[in-house]
């Protein structure tokens, strides 16, 4: 029955560009700047955001995504009662915008968000649990609609009231394409490289994110604000970033052999991993990117839960831990007994103490495009706490082993990255990507400066 609407889609439907220039209907919003609260979900580690969409506003929880390229939401029955949503027509000059959309050219069901004539599509993505477009409805036309966000006012110091963003650009999805996904959420929230992404929509050059580790404060996204960011006790972290540039990775992985596509993700250049102030020896050329395949280098995810590196830079970074740890400053023995899954290293949580920096462990220092640029990894970072039945308490180098060099899911010669920076080490770390510049600034851990990323004051009024 689904199907039923797909009389004709023609794929890869190239659009002529118009004369008209693109005119982004988002300028009046261009000044100002934006304020959403990320919670972590506490099943699924995963980071949430809350936006508004439609007419009459309508909260929306969506999975927050560093390396997808647009924002989709569940178009279904259930959730979707918008007065005000609009298709892109595919000879549309918005449609340049969203690269090479496929055209939904006839559509038989009764009309609806995800059923118009000569209207863009869009194909959601679904990080967590790859979306099977031969069992769900595949249709998923692209809309506009609003999308409403708390305000950031009175010089960054406080959150206004929610302020609407015309036409914003998202994909409309389908409940059976939230499998994965946290209770609660209705979709994805795009923040990857891309001319259509969240932030480059609402306020195109900067925003920032601190995602906090609380299973229940928040942490917080900022949108357009280059700084202050202020948290209590009344510390502005805009002052505290060191910069490293955001690099392209040329063959993403929605490449094809002759159809080279840049990848949405940021990469940043790792040049080189310490632990305790001494250099890991591992081979290095994985650290860069193979312009034929875009096997390699160093991403930041926000849909990863830990860090994870390639097997080779894995183990050799284990062992650099192990050693420096057993060393008599720290004298720790990792656990005799297994390790508790994913995790390869695990100590007894009686054996660590712990500072206001976390466990008392061997310093992780990313070393990014200069040595000086260096990425410091503190144990509230590095290691995860994991208690469980029958008495296991035992503190876990929270890094995974990403595998031998590999290809990306669904493609026989498309690379992945060696290194994926994961959630748990961006926690309680400020990062700003300034897109303007293509530079990501970045804090290291702010508990070194008496704050967290939950101490970002939302007003006490409901946002
Ligand atoms: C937007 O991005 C797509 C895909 O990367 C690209 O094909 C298109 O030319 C871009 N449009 C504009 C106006 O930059
Ligand atoms: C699409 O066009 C066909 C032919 O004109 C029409 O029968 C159909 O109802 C239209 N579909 C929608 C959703 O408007
Ligand atoms: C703006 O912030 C300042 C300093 O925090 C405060 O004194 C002032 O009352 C605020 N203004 C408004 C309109 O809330
Ligand atoms: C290092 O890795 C690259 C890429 O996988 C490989 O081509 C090269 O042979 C490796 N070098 C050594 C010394 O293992
Ligand atoms: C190191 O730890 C072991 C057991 O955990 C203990 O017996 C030993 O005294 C410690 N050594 C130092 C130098 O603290």
């Amino acid at each position: 029955m689904a199907m039923a609407k797909l009389v004709l889609v023609l794929a890869f439907f190239f659009i002529q560009s118009l004369t008209t220039s693109l005119t982004l209907p988002l300028q009046a919003t261009a000044t100002k700047s934006f304020v959403s609260p990320i919670q972590k979900d506490r099943s699924t580690l995963q980071y949430i955001i809350t936006a508004y969409l439609q007419t009459p506003l309508r909260q929306a929880k969506l999975l927050v995504d560093l390396g997808a390229s647009f924002t989709w939401v569940n178009c279904d029955d259930k959730y979707f009662h918008s007065t005000t949503y609009k298709h892109i027509p595919c000879d549309y000059p918005l449609a340049d915008l969203l690269g090479q959309p496929a055209c939904l050219v006839n559509c038989v069901d009764p009309p609806g968000p995800n059923c118009a004539n000569n209207s863009c599509l869009l194909s959601p993505v679904n990080p967590i649990k790859p979306i099977d477009f031969t069992r769900s409805d595949p249709i998923a036309t692209a809309l506009l609609d609003y999308l409403a966000l708390p305000e950031l006012i009175n010089g960054s110091s406080q959150v206004g009231p929610l302020e609407k963003i015309r036409n914003f650009i998202f994909s409309c999805g389908h409940t059976s394409y939230l499998k994965g996904l946290a209770r609660g959420v209705v979709g994805l929230a795009g923040f990857g490289r891309s001319n259509i992404s969240i932030p480059v929509q609402i306020t195109p050059h900067f925003f920032a994110i601190c995602l906090s580790g609380s299973k229940s404060q928040p942490g917080v996204a900022f949108f357009g604000s280059k700084g202050p960011y202020y948290f209590s006790p009344g510390i502005d972290l805009s002052s505290s970033l060191t910069y490293t540039p955001l690099i392209v990775n040329p063959v993403g992985k929605d490449s094809g052999p002759d159809n080279k596509i840049a990848s949405p993700e940021y990469y940043i250049e790792l040049t080189s991993v310490k632990v305790n102030n001494k250099v890991v020896q591992f081979n290095q050329s994985l650290l860069a990117i193979t312009s034929e395949n875009g096997f390699g280098g160093t991403t930041i995810s926000t849909v990863a839960p830990y860090t994870k590196l390639e097997s080779s830079i894995y183990k050799a970074v284990t062992r650099a831990f192990l050693k420096a740890a057993a060393s008599s400053t720290y004298n720790l023995t990792k656990t005799t007994t297994k390790p508790v899954k994913p995790f390869g290293v695990c100590y007894p949580a009686s054996d660590i103490k712990i500072t206001k920096m976390g466990p008392v462990v061997p310093t992780i220092d990313l070393v990014l495009h200069n040595k000086d640029v260096v990425w410091k990894i503190f144990g509230s970072n590095s290691m995860v706490r994991i208690v469980k039945k029958g008495g296991v308490d035992v503190w876990c180098l929270a890094f995974v082993d990403g595998g031998a060099r590999t290809t990306v899911r669904d493609s026989t010669w498309i690379g992945s990255p060696s290194v994926v920076i994961g959630g748990h080490q961006l926690e309680d770390n400020m990062l700003q990507f300034d897109l303007e510049s293509k530079k990501l600034g970045f804090s290291s851990s702010i508990l070194s400066k008496g704050t967290t990323c939950s101490n970002f004051k939302f007003s006490t009024k409901k946002i």
